[in-house]
């Protein structure tokens, strides 16, 4: 008989690099095709008789079936033990991270009512650079440029958006532009970034156990990562009470950290995280939430998914103090639409809107290297030969 440790062995903390790990090379029945295919990355299933993918961020049925609710589930089973977890009618849930980092999460009857569920978010092997998202026209090349000169600058960033609008990808890219010899501590509920750099510490949150036990929510690490000497703290996305902790971080000298948030316009990210606050549980006035966010964030990315599928960054707008109880805010680029083309593709640009952003002075004052696009654009005003124009 095999030990009994065996069969309850714990997820393994860190996905590993070695991609023997992933679930392509493996049979998982009719699914196999997808998740050995690179370019597929999400597979969902609905029951036995339904699947569907997202290639290219478009979600698409395929003529893809299970024999019987069984062999769906006989699937499901083989993914779960590849991590040494177990599902049945006593744990009917499975949420799991496999070792080559895709997301599984799996529910079955009678939680499920139309049949087994099992939705597989595919580990991006080469995550997007800035210069995809560039390609995918998603943000301009002097947009990009402005953005990494507030991450050098160590602004607090937020990036806000929908689900599925691109927010960790953007995130993802603006830690990039994180210098190497500075420390990082990502703390994330599923890992999903993807940093390049050295120095890099990673947390992730756990789930409660079936029990109600062991639960380690983002924000017990946000405070334990402020003990660990963060350059940085990124946050893959804020949802709870844990923005308190990190207002209170970015205020108390931990600028440069960057983390996402569930809203629809700049307007709405501040209401929204004013919301997460007040959940937090801590009781302060409305004013002082107001104060402490109007300090705390620098700079908000909205982001979008248009009509016609493409992921946009449609604003980037500086939060520039308070007047009275409501926060300013001042758009530095803006999306603009300008018609759709014959394949229903929207045609647009993300455009500066021509106001000066407040962040240049900052940004000169830290001696970013700026790019020759964007010195022209903003030139530095307290530079001895400002009047000839770009100094670089
Ligand atoms: N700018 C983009 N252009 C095209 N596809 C994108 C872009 N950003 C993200 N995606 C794709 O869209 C999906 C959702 O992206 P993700 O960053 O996880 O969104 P969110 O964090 O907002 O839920 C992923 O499959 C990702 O590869
Ligand atoms: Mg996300």
């Amino acid at each position: 008989m095999e030990p009994a440790v065996s069969l309850h062995l714990a997820e393994p903390d860190f996905p590993s690099d070695d991609q023997d790990g992933a679930l392509a090379g493996r049979d998982y029945g009719p699914i196999t095709p997808l998740l050995n295919d690179d370019t597929i990355s999400e597979v969902m299933v609905n029951g036995p008789n339904q699947v569907y993918i997202e290639r290219k961020g478009q979600l698409t049925p395929v003529d893809v079936k299970f024999e019987s609710d069984a062999e769906l589930i006989r699937v499901i089973r083989e993914i779960a033990s590849f991590v040494g977890r177990r599902i049945d009618e006593e744990s009917p849930m499975v949420d799991c991270r496999l070792p080559d980092g895709s997301r599984v999460n799996a529910i079955i009857p009678p939680l499920a009512i139309d049949g087994a569920s099992l939705t597989i978010r595919k580990f991006a092997r080469d995550p997007y650079t800035v210069q995809d998202l560039i390609g995918f026209g998603s943000l301009t090349a002097e947009a990009a440029g402005f953005l990494e000169a507030c991450v050098k600058a160590h602004f607090n960033i937020l990036v806000a958006g929908g689900t599925g609008s691109g927010k960790t990808t953007t995130l993802n890219v603006l830690s990039s532009f994180i210098p190497d010899n500075e420390r990082v501590v990502t703390i994330e509920d599923a890992a999903e970034l993807q940093l390049r750099q050295p120095h890099k510490v990673r947390l992730e949150s756990r789930p409660a156990r079936i029990d109600g036990s062991g639960r380690i929510s983002i924000r017990e690490l946000v405070v334990n990562a402020l003990r660990m000497r963060p350059d940085r703290i990124v946050i893959g996305e804020c949802r709870s009470g844990e923005a308190l902790d990190m207002l209170q971080a970015m205020n108390t000298g931990h600028d440069g950290s960057l983390t996402t948030i569930h809203a629809n316009s700049p307007r709405d990210t501040l209401a929204r995280l004013e919301t997460l606050v007040l959940m937090s549980g801590v009781d302060l006035p409305q004013r002082a939430i107001r104060e402490q966010i109007a300090s705390a964030i620098h700079l908000i990315v909205q982001q979008s998914r248009l009509r016609d599928g493409s992921r946009r960054i449609l604003n980037i707008t500086e939060v520039v103090g308070r007047e009275g109880d409501t926060i300013t805010l001042q758009d530095v680029f803006l999306f603009e639409e300008t018609g759709v083309d014959g394949n229903g593709k929207i045609q647009g640009k993300l455009s500066p809107t021509g106001i000066r952003p407040t962040a240049m002075a900052k940004i000169y004052s830290k001696k970013v290297a700026l790019s020759p696009a964007l010195a022209a654009l903003y030139p530095d005003r307290k530079a001895p030969d400002f009047t000839m124009g770009v100094r670089r």
